[in-house]
């Protein structure tokens, strides 16, 4: 494997443009290269096989690049498909998984109520299953689906804040949020929304997300195989998209540059 091959990147849409944003921060040296399916998002919605056809597709094309590494920057293609990714390919495949564990250990030992907010197919599979019985005997988790956060984002949609003021209200207004102590992003997507979320919730409610836990994995999994890219290297991203539209190409290059901030571009 050689170090100064790229990290590839992959989500069901631009969602995953979040974790990039990580990777430059934590990781400047590497390149990247990002594939955002948007032609078939979402994935939240769709069946696991679906999802695991489309995620073998891409990373065929992503090794074929020469991908030293990859990341699925998407919680329910990692819910879906990584298990047997991770069997068929001879490369690290990091996945995401809602930071629920954090969440639960911000309380020393005290019960945790914590909103999972990610898509109907994350929450639904095995690997949800599974951190829900590891934590819910002592604590309190409320699963919240939230497709309609993943659509605005690919819409571009992100600025128009009454829609997803009425949007996170729609899905959000059901809990008493004075009782709840957090709220885990469980889904790339939803972490553009990080200023909604903060006007939404008291300002005892902590957000967290698993981006910096993802792209840690990743610096550790690479530094062990030598496998980082040299400090003298320049890294950089490609950005591509099963949508070829410059509408999608201006809008990944948006979020890229600004994480969500005026992200609005004129609607197709
Ligand atoms: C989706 O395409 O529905 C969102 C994917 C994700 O879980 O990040």
């Amino acid at each position: 494997m050689s170090s100064s091959a790229p990290i590839g990147v992959f989500d069901s849409g631009l969602g995953g443009i979040s974790v990039v944003r990580e990777i430059r921060r934590e990781m400047p040296h590497e390149r990247i290269v990002f594939f955002g399916d948007s032609a078939h998002a979402p994935y939240g919605t769709k069946t696991p096989e679906e999802v695991r056809d489309l995620s073998f597709h891409i990373v065929d094309d992503l090794v074929a690049q020469g991908a030293k590494a990859i990341v699925i920057a998407c919680n329910t293609a990692t819910s879906a498909a990584a298990a047997e990714l991770r069997e068929h390919y001879d490369l690290p495949i990091i996945g995401m998984e809602p930071a629920l564990k954090v969440a639960c250990d911000r309380g020393h030992g005290e019960r945790q109520h914590v909103i999972v907010a990610a898509t109907p197919l994350t929450l639904r599979e095995h690997k949800f299953a599974a951190l829900m019985h590891r934590f819910e005997s002592e604590h309190t988790i409320h699963p919240q689906p939230c497709p309609e956060l993943v659509r605005i984002v690919e819409h571009g949609e992100l600025d128009d804040d009454d829609l997803v003021m009425r949007t996170l209200h729609r899905y959000f207004d059901g809990y008493d949020l004075d009782t709840i102590d957090s709220v885990v992003l469980g889904c790339t997507h939803f972490i553009f929304y990080r200023d909604y979320f903060r006007e939404l919730l008291p300002d005892s409610v902590e957000i967290i997300d698993g981006n910096a836990g993802t792209v840690h994995h990743l610096d550790v999994v690479l530094e062990s195989l030598g496998a980082l890219a040299s400090e003298d290297a320049q890294g950089g991203v490609t950005l591509t998209n099963s949508d070829t539209s410059p509408r999608v190409a201006t809008l990944a290059r948006e979020l890229l540059d600004t994480g969500g901030e005026d992200a609005r571009i004129p609607a197709k």
